[in-house]
């Protein structure tokens, strides 16, 4: 009794000191007290603006600016050790303590100008992982953290031979993005503090390492590779990888590495990188960062791709031969201006990040394939978000989501992606596509480098669209894109004609007017293909046998495809596809690929069983956060 008595009173503390902040917050970041009305009826008043709720650090009062990491890489143990040694600047001159965010990590000493510095280990928070405390010497500049991380770091996968193309030589990449990177590098894992960084990474000798970081394609392979990154970038940013890695050049500042035999296919599907580069650079302003180089992974790297500075990480399960999915390329370029340059100062603000991406990644598309294919890639990604809207809580409909005692990788889902980017096409429809375009140039280079929040960017929207142009815009619209679910009504649509003839084929053959064998297919592309078995309705098992038998979904080649279809032999137990379903979730490590897959099949007993069986031998190729999002399906 007494007990709970106490935990209220906390609480009511702990909320009064919230909404004091946020008060302090509104009045720094809002400008009009129109704007304040908005804000409290559409968000939950409580939300400290700009607190970042996955982190334990405390970069407002201790930052570090500036990370040496001293690694090296050891195969035999799983296990990267040595040293971080963090610079440090003092934003609060009476504040001794410094907590850095780890997870799973040994911490072998602390110490500052060769001497030991006191330190504890917090208790462990399931999400958030454990607060390293080290109470910094009154004078000291530098903090040097020597550690080791763990074999199951939740950031890292470490790959046998066998697990990769060559088989010959092992393999080791990490994945830091949303809070992995506390897993292997004890720091303030929050995207509002940037960093800068360098590193020695010591590695077999036969192998490569890289990193988001400058990267000398013609370095001598002594298994010692130094790096730096002379911008300041948010520690999700921060990416290693190591393998018998080669290159290749696709363009004056864009190549790719990747195992041998993924090489050449790897460059010629990718060749256009280097024009979507320039293309972007048009409209947008310059590149910021040197070369941009893609890694090709193996294909357990768990996502389409992550926008690892200078080197984009990508999954081997884009290269379907005819570019039809480097979309992905281009949207892990965009993130060089919308995410890397400007990030989300917290992970509820991931809409800045994403949804500014996805807006990029359609026009990118534009740019080099033309509208057809703009067209096209529309459909296909307001379908993705309208299953979003009816699958998803209304809490999880919103931009500017409440994460607070949540996942952090909760945000992802197509509402920051496809939700984000359709808010902006409008604002884009409403004042003109010039106009827009000037507008994000400008965006970018007022926000260059630096990370914000949902408001700071509301802030900037009032000063500059919104003054501009106050007959097309309308705020209080805007706040209900930002702040409320759904999508409001007379938001923008998206039609392709060449969508239609696809249609017309697949409403044809339900009806019973048309052989599948008859349906015209020979010119269709594969957004249509695609299309065509996303929207094929509940089917019966011959049905799946004429479709399967005029055009071999079961063999296709192409992955999203495939998957498509994999999912329709689940729902309509077409059990011919099964051995394929084996083969495919035992073979990529993509998760959303293999995730709804697995949620399918865990519908049904037998299903259930099957995912098992499935499960248990792909688990060991898998990676960490694979595991971690399948393994309730299959319990
Ligand atoms: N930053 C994301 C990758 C990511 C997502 C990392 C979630 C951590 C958690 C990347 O830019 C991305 O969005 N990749 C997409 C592809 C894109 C074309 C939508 C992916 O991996 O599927
Ligand atoms: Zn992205």
């Amino acid at each position: 009794m007494k007990k709970q008595a106490l935990i209220s009173l906390f609480m009511l503390l702990a909320v009064a000191a919230c909404s004091k902040n946020d008060e302090t917050a509104a009045t720094r970041e809002q400008s009009t007290q129109v704007e304040q009305t908005l804000v409290k009826k559409v968000a939950p008043s409580q939300i400290k603006v700009g607190k970042d709720y996955h982190s334990l650090s405390n970069p407002e009062e201790i930052k570090v600016t500036h990370i040496s990491l001293d690694l090296t890489v050891d195969f035999e143990r799983k296990v990267l050790s040595g040293t971080a040694e963090l610079e440090i600047s003092r934003v609060n001159p009476d504040k001794k303590r410094l907590i850095l965010d780890t997870r799973d990590l040994t911490i072998l000493s602390v110490t500052s100008d060769g001497k030991d510095v006191p330190f504890t280990l917090m208790e462990p928070d399931p999400h958030l992982g454990t607060g390293l405390l080290i109470v910094v010497p009154k004078k000291a500049r530098k903090i040097t953290v020597a550690y080791e991380t763990s074999p199951d770091a939740s950031g890292v996968q470490w790959l046998t031979p066998q697990q990769t193309a060559g088989k010959q030589h092992p393999f080791l990449f990490t994945q830091a993005q949303a809070i992995h990177a506390r897993s292997f590098i004890p720091l303030q894992d929050t995207p509002k503090a940037r960093v800068t960084y360098d590193a020695i990474i010591r590695t077999p000798k036969e192998l490569l390492a890289v990193m988001s970081a400058a990267n000398d394609p013609d370095t001598e392979r002594d298994g010692v590779y130094e790096f730096t990154m002379p911008q300041p970038i948010p520690s999700y940013l921060i990416a290693l990888a190591v393998g018998d890695l080669q290159f290749k050049a696709m363009g004056e500042r864009t190549g790719v590495y990747a195992e041998a035999s993924w090489l050449e296919r790897a460059a010629k599907e990718f060749e256009d990188t280097e024009n979507m580069l320039i293309e972007t650079e048009k409209r947008y302003g310059e590149y910021s960062w040197g070369r941009y180089d893609l890694l090709i992974l193996p294909p357990s790297f768990p996502f389409g791709g992550m926008e690892n500075p200078r080197l984009s990480f990508i999954t081997p399960t884009v290269i379907a031969g005819d570019k039809s999915l480097v979309a992905l390329i281009a949207h892990e370029l965009a993130h060089s201006w919308s995410g890397n340059t400007i990030t989300n100062a917290t992970w509820r603000d991931l809409w800045l990040n994403e949804g500014f991406t996805t807006y990029l990644t359609y026009r990118i598309m534009e740019f080099i394939y033309g509208t057809d294919r703009y067209n096209m890639e529309l459909v296909l990604g307001a379908q993705d978000l309208a299953a979003d809207i009816a699958s998803l809580p209304e809490k999880d409909q919103i931009l500017a989501i409440d994460l607070r005692g949540r996942d952090a990788d909760d945000v992802f889902s197509n509402i920051p992606y496809e939700k984000g980017a359709l808010f902006l096409r409008e604002l884009e429809n409403k004042i003109g596509r010039e106009n827009f375009d000037a507008f994000l140039l400008g965006y970018f280079e007022h926000f260059a480098f630096q990370s914000i929040t949902t408001e700071q960017f509301i802030a900037y929207l009032d000063e500059t669209l919104l003054a501009q142009y106050p007959e097309q815009l309308d705020k209080e619209r805007i706040m209900q894109w930002i702040f409320q679910p759904g999508i409001p009504e007379g938001a923008p649509g998206a039609s392709s004609d060449a969508f239609a003839i696809v249609d017309e084929a697949r409403n044809a053959w339900l009806q019973g007017e048309l052989r599948a064998g008859d349906i015209d297919t020979a010119n269709w592309n594969y957004h249509q293909w695609k299309y065509f078995v996303d929207n094929l309705p509940e089917m019966t098992i011959e049905q799946m046998s004429e479709l399967d038998a005029a055009f071999n979904f079961t063999g296709h080649q192409n992955n999203e495809i495939a998957h498509s279809w994999l999912l329709h032999a689940i729902h309509n137990d077409y059990k011919v596809a099964w051995d394929r379903l084996y083969e495919y979730l035992t073979s990529i490590g993509r998760n959303k690929l293999v995730k709804p897959l697995y949620k399918a099949l865990s519908e049904t007993a037998e299903g259930k069983a099957f995912a098992k069986k499935a499960f248990d031998v792909a688990k060991a190729g898998y990676h960490p956060l694979t595991v971690k999002a399948n393994e309730g399906y299959v319990q």
